[in-house]
């Protein structure tokens, strides 16, 4: 039996999740794993704070220096959140040479080029399998158990907050605030929220996973990113006459040397199996070149599902002897980032309901070499809303044409542009 020292740093959602399961297959752990793990130290901002899991006050600590040079701690566990300071204080555990457990998204994204050096340099291990699809092993199965293919492109759901909101609203009609705060409470959103909505939790998410899957590092200042918050209930329910729902999707490819990857709320057929993922799950589709496709579902966020893939974590590096780390080898050669990728667009825009206006709109389609799949127009007194979904076509030719359009006096407003997947 192994005697294993954790410090954990955080004790919300997911700190709390990580004791309950620590706690309630401890026996198991000992028994398959041969590891007696007790958590030495928790990390918090507010000693006093009612806390949802029964804690000795004497392990909690405001003083992390405590923690991180305490010689008895073997691994440090993190999930407080943000960049600053869980970035200084991942760097210092594995400086010091003890292994890092991860459930921080936005450090990893940031700081991974220079995490990982630190962390081969000391021997410590760097696990980050809960930063991206909650309790889904989408890591470990990539890094592990595919690294026979070429992975070609995978396109996902990988934000628990926004699909649960999009699912409420397009079901119940619901009111974004509303469902939003449900979403808080039930432990799936950010500390600030605003990183999921906006679809930057999702970013970070994307960039990690497309490093992995792709072997080159994709910096977050090549992964476009619109959120959901300009997703509106009008266009929930065109989508649904259209025969589509909306889901905020993460798309990534590669193409030789050429890679694109993008978060964005985009229309999906309602027969996709996408379309079906509903509330906090998520779901990524995986293409490898000897594999074929692949599905990962399960629940996105939450506690018990999060430590789900941290107490994994966990057990991981407390068996790897020494804690000797596993670099993500990174494949050689220059890469070029696309922005004008090919895609299909919803297009919904007010205009004068008069003779030659759907010509003329049309004609800037065409003029920029988009081309039209359908069009409805539903009137309104004066005015008329033109709804189009177009063919395929190159996301510049795309943004071309609508900035002919805004300075067209025909147009009062574009309403929502929004990307079409098949
Ligand atoms: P949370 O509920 O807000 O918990 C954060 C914890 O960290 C709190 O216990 C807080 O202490 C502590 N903390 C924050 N800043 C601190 C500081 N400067 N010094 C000391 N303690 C500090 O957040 P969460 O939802 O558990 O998320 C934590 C991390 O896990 C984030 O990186 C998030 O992206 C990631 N994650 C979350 C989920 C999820 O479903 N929630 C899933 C996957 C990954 P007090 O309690 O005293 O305020
Ligand atoms: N806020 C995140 C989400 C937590 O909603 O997916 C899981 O990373």
């Amino acid at each position: 039996m192994k005697k294993v020292k954790l410090g954990l740093l955080g004790l919300g959602t997911v700190g709390s999740g990580v004791l309950k399961v620590l706690r309630q297959n401890a026996a198991m752990i000992k028994r398959r794993e041969g590891l007696d793990i007790d958590v030495g130290w928790v990390l918090v901002r507010d000693k006093a704070k009612k806390r949802s899991v029964e804690i000795d006050p004497s392990v909690l600590t405001t003083d992390a220096q405590a923690i991180l040079n305490d010689p008895e701690v073997d691994l440090i566990a993190e999930f407080m959140g943000g960049e600053e300071p869980a970035f200084t204080y991942i760097r210092q555990a594995l400086r010091n040479g003890k292994s890092v457990v991860t459930a921080n998204k936005e450090v990893i994204a940031k700081h991974w080029h220079e995490l990982e050096p630190e962390a081969e340099k000391s021997g410590a291990g760097l696990y980050f399998e809960a930063s991206v699809a909650g309790g889904i092993p989408i890591i470990k199965t990539i890094k592990r158990s595919l690294q026979a293919n070429h992975i070609l492109k995978f396109m996902g759901i990988i934000n628990g907050t926004t699909n649960y909101i999009l699912t409420r609203m397009s079901e119940e009609g619901s009111d974004f605030q509303t469902v939003l705060k449900d979403a808080q409470r039930l432990g799936y959103a950010e500390p600030d929220p605003t990183a999921d909505i906006e679809g930057l939790d999702a970013k970070f998410k994307l960039s990690i996973l497309s490093t992995i899957c792709f072997r080159n590092m994709v910096p977050l200042e090549h992964v476009f990113c619109e959120g959901i918050t300009r997703v509106t209930a009008e266009d929930i329910t065109y989508a649904r006459q259209l025969g589509y729902g909306i889901k905020l999707l993460a798309i990534a490819k590669k193409n030789g040397n050429r890679i694109e990857a993008r978060v964005h709320p985009t229309f999906i057929p309602l027969t996709h199996p996408l379309c079906a993922v509903r509330d906090s799950y998520n779901a990524i589709f995986l293409e490898g070149d000897a594999v074929g496709s692949l599905m990962f579902y399960g629940r996105g966020a939450g506690d018990l599902p999060t430590a789900s893939a941290v107490v994994s974590d966990i057990i991981t590096a407390c068996q790897n002897e020494g804690g000797h780390h596993h670099r993500t080898g990174m494949d050689e050669g220059e890469v070029i980032f696309e922005r004008n990728w090919i895609s299909r667009y919803y297009v919904r825009m007010l205009v004068c309901d008069r003779p030659g206006v759907l010509g003329e709109i049309a004609g800037l389609f065409g003029k920029n070499g988009v081309s039209l799949e359908s069009v409805i127009q539903t009137t309104r007194g004066d005015d008329a809303s033109l709804i189009f979904i177009t063919h395929e076509a190159q996301e510049q030719s795309m943004m071309k044409a609508l900035e002919d359009m805004r300075g067209c006096d025909v147009i009062s407003s574009i309403e929502s542009v929004i990307r079409v997947e098949r």
